[in-house]
């Protein structure tokens, strides 16, 4: 019986955190011809992760690489309202923050990226739950289920974040709200279902693209596996 409602198209957003960073541009072009649209940005700071990796000069610096890739930067940072200006300079389309980043000032943390002509995201760590972001869900373009613990990439998913997945997906069909619903952490072929069939659209992927097999491939494979999946449903 096929559904009433034809499913969103599935993007595949390739993270450079697991790129050679030595060559990044070359990196994105690959990304780019292989058919990507999205280009998933990890910006760290070592506070609130463990990690450090780029800001707005390396992003603004990418964006020379390509025009049409639409720039989706997950900041991993603490205190992103400062930070918000200068990614919107550098050409970043879409800004994701993290809820435990910004517990006192998230609403106006949504409204200063909107203000600035980018589309919001609001991320949330595994053990963070859904409903501290209830009251943001409206204003929102895009949630960002973190499926591992934020800082690296390599991890394998946590199978209990697909339960936030799922309500995240059946508030929005409940209230009719617009985001995308984005999947980050442990994604490949096996994994890339689970997310889907939990009603995640967006899937961010870094080890799974970026290692010793082109990523066009990859990409293929995974699309590949997804066809796979829901044909047998
Ligand atoms: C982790 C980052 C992810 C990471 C995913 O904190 O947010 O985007 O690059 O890497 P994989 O796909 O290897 O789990
Ligand atoms: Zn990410």
């Amino acid at each position: 019986m096929p559904s009433r409602k034809p499913k969103p198209e599935i993007v595949i957003a390739p993270s450079i955190l697991s790129a050679d960073f030595s060559k990044l541009g070359a990196q994105i072009r690959e990304a780019v011809r292989a058919g990507c649209a999205w280009i998933h940005l990890d910006i760290m700071d070592n506070h609130f992760v463990p990690n450090l990796t780029f800001g707005p000069p390396i992003v603004k610096a990418l964006r020379k690489v390509s025009r049409k890739a639409y720039f989706d930067a997950h900041l991993m940072v603490e205190n992103p309202l400062t930070l918000i200006e200068a990614f919107a300079k550098a050409g970043v389309q879409s800004l994701t923050v993290h809820e435990e980043a910004c517990q006192q000032n998230l609403g106006e943390v949504i409204d200063t990226i909107h203000s600035l002509g980018m589309k919001a995201g609001v991320s949330i760590k595994p053990e963070t739950p859904l409903e501290l972001i209830h009251q943001h869900l409206r204003n929102l373009d895009l949630v960002l289920i973190m499926t591992v613990e934020p800082g690296f990439g390599g991890q394998e998913l946590i199978p209990k974040c697909l339960n936030k997945i799922r309500e995240v997906h059946r508030l929005r069909e409940k209230h009719g709200y617009a985001y995308k619903i984005q999947a980050d952490g442990g994604i490949n072929e096996q994994t890339a279902g689970l997310v889907v069939a939990a009603g995640a659209e967006v899937l961010v992927a870094g080890s799974a693209l970026y290692n010793e097999r082109p990523l066009a491939e990859n990409v293929a494979h995974i699309m590949k596996s997804l066809k796979q999946d829901f044909a047998q449903r």
